[in-house]
């Protein structure tokens, strides 16, 4: 009997300790790990350096208040700005708090200007943003808002559907918020030149371009963040899961416009930006934020992708589509991908669904060739057994 409530369909299976790409399973086996925690443990399991960041900063100090200066935030902080468009930022501890500051920085900045009904943010209907009560609104998804009352303020357009996104906007809208990749929602990329158009709209209608990288973010897509390439630059990015390698970190980076609004008092969070997950997000950042390490992302991301297509080839009738950008890859499947997901966890690789039958494959930034291979022997020896 489990205390636990029932809000997840836990599998049958629990772990013992990783390491690396590697996940060893309290009955002994061993799984390589392209889930990563949902895109999480971005440098694989017990990295030494920051098993040896957290040792050291736990016998130092832990947690103080907001309230006072915490040199370690201001660090990870400038490392943000300086490698990025953002001027500020603000730290939180999840993706979910980090996409609602997003919408308060929005609506904050036009109040702060004398436009206090300027407050509705126009999404994409089905993306995801996160399960608080604000976030599953802004992601238009009746599954996830059933049963839980109505929070106002979102509008939304269908994917793709540029027609309507630019009828829903009104003189209230504050802002457009998308995922740069829409990760749940199936590996879904935004082309370079839909960001650059979106960027316009925006400029033209005065509003605020919100871009969630919450998944995309830190590396994921092969550039510190997947809008990169399109030299467009938001004025808002909300990021968390790569960020703390598995330490629970969330942020809002934004520019210095908008950041005018968030004045003391405006927003808080007792834990976000505490010394040791500063200590954390500090060498995670110094390690994803070099050239050299997006460099060896880019490289691995190609050779995947080319073996994958070439599965694609093989298996027509199995692989629809492979889709995604850096190691943030989706497999779409025909048909319905949890009997595919499950004999991959057989044979001893973990992914995880997206929507539209998608197999999302995430493995740490810094997985190696040989684990690739092993992963695609994998994959291929399912296709076959399912052909
Ligand atoms: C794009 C995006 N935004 C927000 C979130 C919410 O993050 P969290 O689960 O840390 O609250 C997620 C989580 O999957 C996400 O993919």
């Amino acid at each position: 009997m489990s205390y636990l409530a029932k809000n997840y369909n836990r599998k049958k299976i629990a772990f013992k300790y990783g390491k690396g790409s590697y996940l060893f399973s309290t009955n002994g086996k061993k799984y390589l790990d392209f889930c990563s925690g949902i895109a999480v443990t971005a440098l694989g399991h017990s990295h030494p350096k920051l098993v040896k960041t957290i040792n050291t900063q736990s016998k130092k100090l832990w947690h103080v208040s907001n309230a006072f200066q915490i040199p370690e935030g201001e660090n990870l902080a400038k490392k943000l700005c300086q490698k990025t468009f953002a001027d500020y930022v603000i730290f939180q501890n999840s993706g979910a708090e980090a996409t609602e500051a997003a919408i308060k920085v929005a609506r904050r900045y036009f109040y702060s200007i004398g436009k206090p009904n300027k407050t509705r943010i126009l999404c994409i209907k089905n993306s995801f943003h996160g399960r608080t009560l604000a976030t599953i609104f802004a992601s238009g998804s009746k599954k996830m808002t059933e049963g839980f009352g109505y929070v106002g303020g979102f509008d939304h357009f269908d994917f793709g559907d540029h027609k309507s996104l630019k009828k829903k906007i009104t003189k209230n809208t504050a802002a457009i918020m998308i995922e740069t990749v829409l990760g749940e929602g199936g590996i879904k990329v935004i082309p370079d030149w839909c960001l650059k158009e979106l960027r316009k709209i925006c400029d033209k209608k005065k509003i605020l371009l919100i871009l969630d990288e919450v998944q995309s973010g830190v590396g994921r897509s092969g550039d510190f963040f997947a809008f990169e390439k399109s030299n467009v630059k938001p004025d808002i990015v909300p990021i968390a899961k790569g960020i703390g390698g598995g330490f629970p970190i969330g942020a809002v980076l934004m520019n210095k416009k908008v950041a005018s609004g968030m004045t003391p008092g405006t927003h808080g969070s007792t834990f976000g930006g505490n010394p040791l997950a500063m200590a954390v997000g500090n060498t995670v950042m110094d390690i994803v934020s070099t050239k050299k390490f997006l460099n060896n992302v880019k490289k691995s991301s190609k050779y995947f992708f080319s073996k994958l297509n070439k599965l694609k080839e093989k298996y027509p009738s199995i692989i629809k589509e492979i889709r995604g950008k850096g190691l943030l890859i989706g497999i779409q499947l025909y048909k319905d991908q949890a009997t595919f997901i499950k004999k991959l966890m057989e044979n001893k690789l973990l992914t995880i669904r997206a929507a539209e039958n998608v197999i999302r494959i995430l493995p740490p930034l810094n997985v190696k060739k040989r684990e690739i291979d092993i992963a695609l022997k994998i994959i291929s020896k399912v296709c076959n057994q399912l052909k």
